[in-house]
């Protein structure tokens, strides 16, 4: 395990994406996501995705510099297809049109059909909530081997499918930013290459047994994630599947897959200025988180967040102590980085 300054980290990942193919826009773009969501906690969502990234794109599933193409405009209605353009540009680039159009009258839907992988999907909820927005989004994973086990599944039928809320606060936005498996597929990435189990309920085998080996699904396609909460989460990973998939129009975790990672997004920006004012909004969610943290905390707890605070926290800590990097996910990144002629990118850390 290694702790990389974050700022070398983010000039490292800008060279292997511009070895991509990505203009300086995209580039930075691409790897201030990522090194973002590695700040965030989230290392499922980081620099450690390059890999997969480079393959897709060698493989003609990944296309830099694409654009948005507009499927639909009218008023609240707004639909694009980034037809497998570089996910995190295809999809700020979404949310940045979105919230122009929800200022001019008050609210709109986005989808977002068919990009290559759009990360961490809390960014675009935090970019959201910047510009005074509320923002819900909901988000299929598809054209991948389904991997997660929804309610009374033996084997898995879909992406991980991510939801998400975001709110304007004051010292943060609140952020419910979660796979709709107990664990996000990167998660059980990581602790496969860290040599360790998952915890109990986030995974079945191939028999449709619980087990903790994240080896077999994560190098094999062998076994699955379970949908969280039951019934309930698995009613919620359904609902982001039918919303980013049938309503908004993107691919489906039904139809063919060719073993890349689309995901579509059918999102709701809210402007709160037209709302009652994003001041009106902060006062409610102070006195909410006032009300929360003076509850007596179970057993086992020292202190009570609001979803988004655990990244906060995270982000202050490792902008100081830096960013931790297992050496087998440095490994892959270094590999990936040398088939695209980067052969220094051990010493750029
Ligand atoms: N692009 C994709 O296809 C895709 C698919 C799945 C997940 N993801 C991303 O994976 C990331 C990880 O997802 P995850 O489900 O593993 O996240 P997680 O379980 O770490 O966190 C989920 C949510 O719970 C909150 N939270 C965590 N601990 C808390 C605590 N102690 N108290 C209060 N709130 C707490 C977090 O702030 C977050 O909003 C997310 O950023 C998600 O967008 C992306």
């Amino acid at each position: 395990m290694r702790r990389i300054d974050p700022a070398r980290l983010r000039a490292a990942t800008e060279r292997i994406v511009a070895a991509m193919g990505s203009d300086p826009a995209e580039t930075r773009l691409i790897a201030d996501h990522l090194v973002r969501a590695n700040l965030a906690g989230h290392d499922s969502h980081g620099v450690g995705m390059l890999p997969a990234y480079v393959r897709m794109l060698r493989e003609g599933k990944l296309i830099p510099n694409q654009s948005l193409a507009t499927i639909t405009d009218a008023g609240a209605i707004l639909v694009f297809d980034a037809k497998r353009g570089f996910g995190a540009h295809m999809a700020h680039e979404a949310v940045a049109r979105a919230i122009v159009r929800a200022r001019e009258i008050g609210a709109v839907t986005l989808s977002l059909r068919n990009s290559a992988h759009i990360g961490r999907i809390g960014t675009y909820g935090e970019q959201a909530a910047t510009a005074g927005m509320g923002f819900i989004a909901y988000v299929n994973v598809a054209d991948h081997h389904p991997i997660s086990a929804p309610f009374g599944c033996g084997e898995p039928r879909l992406g991980t499918n991510p939801f998400v809320t975001a709110v304007p606060a004051p010292g943060g936005a609140v952020v419910l930013d979660m796979a709709t498996t107990t664990i996000a597929h990167g998660k059980a990435r990581i602790a496969r290459n860290k040599g360790e189990p998952v915890a109990e309920g986030c995974l079945i085998d191939a028999a449709g047994q619980p087990t903790t080996d994240p080896v077999p699904l994560v190098d094999h396609n062998v076994g699955a994630l379970q949908t969280f909460g039951l019934h309930k989460g698995s009613g919620l990973a359904i609902m982001c599947e039918i919303m980013a998939g049938a309503v908004a129009g993107g691919q489906r975790a039904d139809e063919p897959e060719q073993d890349s990672i689309l995901n579509s997004m059918f999102a709701v920006l809210i402007n709160l200025d037209a709302l009652g004012g994003v001041a009106r909004v902060a006062e409610g969610v102070a006195a909410t988180r006032a009300h929360l943290t003076a509850a007596r905390r179970a057993p086992g707890f020292d202190q009570i967040q609001l979803p988004g605070d655990p990244e906060r926290g995270h982000a202050a800590q490792r902008t100081r102590d830096g960013i931790p990097i297992d050496n087998l996910t440095l490994a892959q990144i270094t590999e990936a980085a040398a088939g695209l002629g980067i052969t220094d990118f051990a010493a750029m850390l």
